[in-house]
């Protein structure tokens, strides 16, 4: 099995970043000077998922131009001589094979993962949320995509949330696996705990922290088998109306002898941002512009002295 898909819907309403969400994707926001959806192409294309299908919607046709070229600009660059400016822009353009689909209403999630259906045949994929940033110094799509490789099923990855915030994602119940099937696999160049990779027998959507099975939630990665396809062709709209992907996966999770080979996940312990969320957004630039070269020196300087002013 070799894995190359990656699908990343952006066709949600982005209520939570309203009112800057009115008119601007939430996926087009800003993170330091790239929208937050470039870092997750760019984390696609070097875990090596070079044909990347993009689920957009009617108020994001920000997103399809930024990924296509744009020939004034470029050529004023070229003339100006800058360089530097020129290979930013064209960047975008050239990090994948990038594919649109439309998904006519936000269905939900699960509908979004649906209209990738002809796109995706009968092969495992990606999904990688277009909202959700995972820094790219701790990749974890890697060993997602070489457990789905192991086990013939599909991989969602796991975060460890206290149990106040449980009631934001979908929460997993879970069961140990063998040595065999967990050793081995890393973020980047940190291994990843045999302990940290287990077996999703349950998965229940936005549960109340009472009837939470555990307090592992799925973040936006997964690594999916084609069966969920036929699973979501016949799930019906669940919480809040929307045909949900974490009740599909439920279903595959619920059958792990069946066609779809059930469901792992891995536990990340790296650095994300739910960039769709006003707080974790603004984490998230302070963090990356804090570690970048060219504006961290400065910037950590100006927040250090920012910072003291409150003490
Ligand atoms: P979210 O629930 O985070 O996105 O969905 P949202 O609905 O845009 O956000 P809020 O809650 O209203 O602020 C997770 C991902 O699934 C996509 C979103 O774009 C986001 O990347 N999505 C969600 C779709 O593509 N279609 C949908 O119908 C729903």
């Amino acid at each position: 099995m070799s894995i190359s898909k990656a699908v990343i819907p952006v066709a949600g309403l982005g209520t939570r970043f309203l009112p800057a969400t009115k008119t601007t994707p939430k996926e087009m926001l800003p993170v330091v000077d790239k929208p937050a959806i470039e870092y997750v192409v760019e984390e696609a294309a070097a875990a090596g998922l070079h044909d990347v299908l993009l689920v957009t919607g009617r108020t994001k046709r920000a997103v399809e131009d930024y990924f296509d070229v744009a020939p004034e600009l470029e050529q004023a660059l070229e003339a100006k001589g800058d360089l530097d400016r020129l290979a930013a822009v064209r960047q975008p353009t050239e990090l994948a094979d990038l594919f649109f689909v439309r998904q006519g209403e936000p269905r939900g999630l699960g509908h979004a993962v649906l209209c990738a259906k002809a796109h995706v045949g009968d092969h495992h994929f990606a999904v990688l949320l277009g909202d959700d940033l995972i820094d790219a110094r701790d990749p974890i799509l890697p060993a997602m995509i070489a457990l789905a490789e192991r086990t013939g099923g599909s991989v969602v990855a796991l975060l460890e949330v206290p149990d106040d915030q449980i009631h934001l994602y979908g929460s997993a119940q879970v069961q140990r696996v063998t040595s065999e099937v967990g050793a081995g696999l890393a973020s980047g160049s940190v291994p990843i705990e045999p302990a940290d990779v287990v077996l999703v027998t349950g998965l229940v959507e936005k549960p109340a922290a009472e009837d939470a099975p555990s307090n592992l939630a799925v973040i936006g990665r997964y690594v999916l088998s084609p069966a969920v396809f036929d699973v979501l062709e016949r799930t019906e709209p669940g919480r809040g109306g929307e045909i949900q992907l974490t009740d599909a996966l439920a279903a595959l999770a619920a059958d792990p002898h069946g066609p779809g080979g059930g469901v792992y996940g891995v536990v990340f312990r790296g650095r994300r941002y739910d960039t769709g969320d006003k707080l974790d957004y603004l984490k998230a630039v302070v963090r990356l512009a804090s570690d970048r070269d060219d504006l961290g020196p400065d910037f950590r300087d100006w927040l250090g002295g920012f910072v003291a002013s409150f003490e």
